[in-house]
């Protein structure tokens, strides 16, 4: 049925959709916390694995929120960023005999590489918010499926409040860091991780650009 109500609610909804972008650069003053509560909320909405984790009597996805210049941002991001040059200098040893590792991950090493050598973690301190969620891990092993759920829902709902929103996907690989998860609360190992920046944008971005439906599509008989 396409009455009046439906066809608002798509129309938000797809404008919602259309505007969300990966923002890179954050004015520098803080959104407030009830903002970034209702951005949570959104993520605690996104489906999860039942199957997975339904008989754990602890809730299974948390949230951490650090501030920029807080003490648990301070000691996470050397954390962070030792991790982006371990990663950066195993790539590069793959790398070396390895020609198809090098055509297929050659621009994210020259990343990795770039951060390396500037001493940055973009989404760490770069926005007033770093928002680490976990999910704990269960079995079969989908906690990262259900995390970008999470992540989707808190991204949309971000842009719904006019906020940026920037994915920290290195984050996942502090999962078995013990001095990170020491400052999270947790034990290592037993969750896994994503994380995000979230403050005011610094710069509207265009909606975003996709090939037509059509020309990604097969219809099967
Ligand atoms: C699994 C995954 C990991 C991503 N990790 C990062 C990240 O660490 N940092 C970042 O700035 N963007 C990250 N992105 C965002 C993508 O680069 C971005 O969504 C894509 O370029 C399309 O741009 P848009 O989000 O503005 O539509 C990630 C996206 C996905 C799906």
């Amino acid at each position: 049925m396409c009455d009046d109500i439906s066809i608002q609610k798509n129309r938000y909804l797809d404008q919602i959709l259309a505007e969300r972008r990966s923002h890179r650069i954050f004015r520098s003053d803080f959104c407030s916390e009830d903002e970034i509560r209702r951005v949570l909320h959104a993520g605690l909405l996104a489906p999860f694995a039942a199957a997975a984790v339904g008989t754990s009597q602890d809730y299974f996805r948390r949230f951490f929120v650090m501030r920029r210049g807080s003490e648990s941002m301070k000691a996470a991001f050397p954390l962070v960023l030792q991790q982006v040059r371990r990663m950066a200098a195993d790539l590069e040893a793959g790398m070396h005999n390895d020609p198809a590792l090098r055509a297929k991950a050659g621009a994210f090493a020259e990343r990795l590489s770039i951060f390396s050598k500037k001493g940055i973690v973009p989404g760490i301190g770069s926005a007033p918010y770093y928002i680490v969620v976990a999910e704990r891990r269960g079995y079969p092993p989908v906690e990262l499926q259900s995390l970008a759920h999470c992540l989707e829902n808190m991204w949309l709902k971000a842009t719904a409040l006019d906020l940026g929103f920037q994915l920290v996907s290195v984050t996942s690989q502090m999962s078995s860091d013990p001095a990170f998860c020491a400052i999270l609360g947790i034990p290592p190992g037993e969750w896994e991780l994503m994380g995000c920046a979230v403050g005011y944008p610094a710069d509207e971005l265009s909606p975003a650009i996709r090939p037509p439906v059509e020309e990604v599509t097969r219809w099967l008989d």
